[in-house]
């Protein structure tokens, strides 16, 4: 039975009303309590920003370069990951549910790249994502191309469902091949998948007006690192996009395919939550690899 002996009645009763705190995201202050909770297992808090380590890939391609075994190539780089963005299989084979780490569960799928990518539909159920404790869903949008009113109908359904159970979506604009990779063009695809709920978006880094991408925006916006270029090269876009505006990277190919990821990945991070530039970061990549390579050679 409980202590009824000592029961004090409270006295702190000044001041104004208590303060939740400010949340650090762009247009996402009114969600409620747990979908603002889940967000901050994607985004760190203190700065507002992401570091997603992106190895969604095989959903539709398959063991590519660098995905061909997970536990190998990615569980090692998990703690260095704000969040990791996954299919539901890499996570509940090889993804280690004690990483603490939030997930941005794929849920969408259907073709490969044999077929017309956009051909695509929502693949995960609300109830499985809650069972994984997804802390966001992401879908596919293909604005501009064929099958754009079949990825806009997977976005608002998926907003639906995660808005009715806490969980933020992750529009992702995916470029049709006959689409011109312009800032006019991600403006468009990015606000109006946040216009239809997507809670963050991600897109890729345009050289011209990318600033006017990140503004028009009412929510985050994060970059897609893209096919694997040079280090030096990718970590001058992530440097940019960030200067720019973006709240952080999603990054696959170029820290996977690096030949030292775990040194990319400590590169992406510094640009993205210390503010290096893309040249001190560029240091700080050849610095580690070459640790790395050391410790290997010993
Ligand atoms: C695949 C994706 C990827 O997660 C995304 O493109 C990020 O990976 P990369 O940095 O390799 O482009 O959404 O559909």
């Amino acid at each position: 039975m409980a202590d009824l002996d000592d029961l004090r009645e409270g006295t702190d009763f000044t001041g104004a009303v208590a303060r939740a705190g400010d949340f650090p995201l762009k247009g996402l202050a009114g969600q409620d309590w747990g979908m603002r909770a889940r967000l901050s297992r994607v985004f760190d808090p203190a700065d507002g920003k992401t570091v997603m380590l992106a190895f969604d890939h095989g959903y539709f391609q398959g063991p590519t370069s660098g995905l061909e075994r997970l536990d190998r190539s990615i569980v090692p780089l998990v703690p260095q990951a704000d969040a990791l963005m996954c299919t539901r299989g890499a996570l509940r084979t090889t993804i280690p549910a004690t990483s603490g780490k939030g997930v941005v569960l794929r849920a969408s799928g259907g073709p490969s790249v044999l077929g017309d990518l956009s051909q695509e539909d929502l693949a995960v159920s609300i109830d499985d994502a809650v069972r994984l404790d997804a802390a966001a869903l992401a879908v596919q949008v293909f604005v501009g191309a064929e099958n754009e009113s079949r990825s806009v109908k997977n976005l608002t359904t998926l907003v639906d469902q995660g808005q009715a159970a806490g969980i933020p979506v992750l529009a992702v604009t995916a470029v049709g091949r006959d689409m011109v990779r312009d800032a006019r063009y991600f403006r468009l695809a990015t606000r109006i998948t946040a216009e239809l709920g997507a809670a963050f978006v991600k897109t890729y880094y345009v050289e011209e007006g990318f600033e006017t991408v990140t503004s028009a925006c009412p929510v985050p916006i994060i970059i897609a690192g893209g096919k694997k270029v040079e280090e030096r090269e990718a970590l001058r876009v992530a440097s940019r996009a960030i200067q720019e505006g973006a709240a952080g990277v999603d990054m696959g190919r170029n820290v996977f395919q690096s030949e030292h990821p775990a040194a990319m990945l400590a590169a992406v991070r510094a640009v993205v939550h210390d503010g290096l530039t893309a040249e001190d970061a560029f240091d700080l990549y050849q610095q580690l690899s070459f640790e790395r390579s050391e410790q290997l050679a010993r």
